[in-house]
């Protein structure tokens, strides 16, 4: 007997793996990580899925003085590709990002920008807030 046609129930399955996942390379390092977007383990520091959390999943050194509140630009980062895969800029970040060190058209404050959708990302860490540099020192 012909019962219920099941036409259709691989979709669930191929939207689950594949198509939702965000490729974030971190230069000068040129360290690539890639997860599932939505799916990574909130770290607590900045916004939920910002890069600054990203980083810190991966064991990515970025400075992040004030705990990722907005109140520093340690972890200020500049978007070199990718850029509309993230959040856009609110207020509060672009008056602190004001006060960062060579800013350029495309900073950001790691711990406030957060990715909105899955692809491919491109970030430089500033040369002055790759802390491994000075831990290397003492
Ligand atoms: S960690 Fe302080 S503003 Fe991002």
């Amino acid at each position: 007997m012909a019962e219920e046609k099941s036409q259709g129930a691989g979709t669930a399955t191929e939207e689950a793996s594949g198509e939702n996942i965000v490729h974030i390379t971190f230069l000068p390092e040129g360290k690539t990580v890639q997860f599932e977007h939505g799916k990574l383990p909130y770290e607590d520091h900045g916004k939920e899925e910002s890069i600054l959390d990203i980083a810190l999943n991966y064991g990515i050194p970025l400075d992040h003085a004030c705990g990722g509140n907005c109140a520093c630009t340690t972890c200020h980062v500049w978007i070199k590709e990718g850029a509309e895969n993230l959040s856009l800029m609110d207020d509060d970040e672009a008056d602190r990002l004001d006060m960062a060190a060579d800013l350029q058209l495309n900073s950001r404050l790691g711990c406030q920008v957060q990715i909105t959708k899955p692809g491919k990302v491109v970030v430089e860490v500033p040369a002055w807030n790759r802390n491994y540099i000075s831990e290397e020192h003492h």
